[in-house]
């Protein structure tokens, strides 16, 4: 079995050792309940770097509601079982009082990329994530980090604060890992019932129809009007966005000549999820 280290001390000292070898570092920043969009993380760090670690750590400071942190699956000895076969060198999970002792009085609050869409949604999440990454860098040592494309708004977030800080890891953005059917995989997927899990795939779906539409030259409002209506139909009960920004800043898109991105939050049942597609 993999070995899980629960102390930051515990863990710089096995990373030391490594780093001391030559060693490459990797690590995939994740908060368990892990499925197979974690895992092609895990194995891309695998095929780039001499050692690997996974940490996870359901991080209190990225809910905004305490009923999500609660509900937050943790299923950690299913995901130490799955990272087994991929063979990962070490499992990092410490408990919340070792991340964020007594007196911890610290944030890592970016701006710009962080201010819209899920940042305007979920005052403070993005500072969350932005600590516990930038904290679990230091803790890690890590001279390269694995993040989905799925949850593009902190992909860019984490490349810019690495940018900003100057912290000397390199971020890797691997594509989102999508079911048969479209759906993005997502460790609140989970949590879809039966009627709710086949309708999520209108999502991405609806999505893609638009993103066609827009680079055949159609209107981009348009476009994103029906999609957002093409999801309510579907059986959603609510839309929060369907937008189209550009990819690296996120700003508001200016015509076709840049990198675009295409991103929602829609709830389908009680359940909200999140994707995002080039344009
Ligand atoms: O994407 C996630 O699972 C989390 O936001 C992360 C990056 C592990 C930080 O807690």
């Amino acid at each position: 079995m993999t070995p899980i280290i629960r102390t930051v001390a515990e863990m710089r000292q096995v990373a030391r050792g490594w780093k001391a070898a030559g060693g490459v570092v990797g690590v995939v920043p994740t908060m368990g309940a892990l499925h197979e969009g974690h895992l092609s993380l895990a194995r891309a760090a695998k095929a780039e770097c001499d050692r690997v670690i996974v940490t996870i750590f359901v991080n209190p400071k990225q809910f905004n509601n305490p009923d999500d942190l609660l509900k937050y699956p943790r299923t950690e000895q299913a995901d130490a079982a799955l990272l087994a076969t991929v063979g990962v060198d070490a499992i990092f999970a410490p408990l919340p009082e070792e991340v964020y002792p007594d007196g911890f009085a610290t944030a890592v609050s970016v701006s710009g990329v962080a201010e819209p869409l899920e940042g305007a949604l979920r005052p403070g999440h993005f500072d969350g994530v932005a600590t516990v990454v930038t904290k679990l860098f230091g803790m890690t040592l890590a001279d390269r980090a694995y993040f989905g494309q799925k949850d593009w708004q902190q992909l860019r977030v984490v490349n810019r604060l690495v940018r900003d800080l100057n912290l000397p890891v390199w971020i890797v953005g691997c594509e989102t890992v999508r079911e048969a059917d479209g759906l993005a995989m997502s460790s609140r997927n989970a949590r879809l019932d039966t009627a709710s899990r086949p309708v999520a795939p209108a999502l991405y779906a609806a999505m893609t129809a638009a993103a066609r539409y827009i680079r055949a030259g159609g209107d981009a409002a348009q476009a994103l009007a029906q999609c957002q209506a093409q999801v309510l139909a579907a059986g959603f009960t609510s839309v929060e966005y369907v937008e189209l920004r550009d990819a690296a800043s996120l700003e508001p898109a200016q015509g076709l000549d840049r990198p675009l991105r295409m991103l929602a939050a829609a709830s389908v049942g009680n359940v909200r999820l999140i994707d995002n597609i080039p344009v």
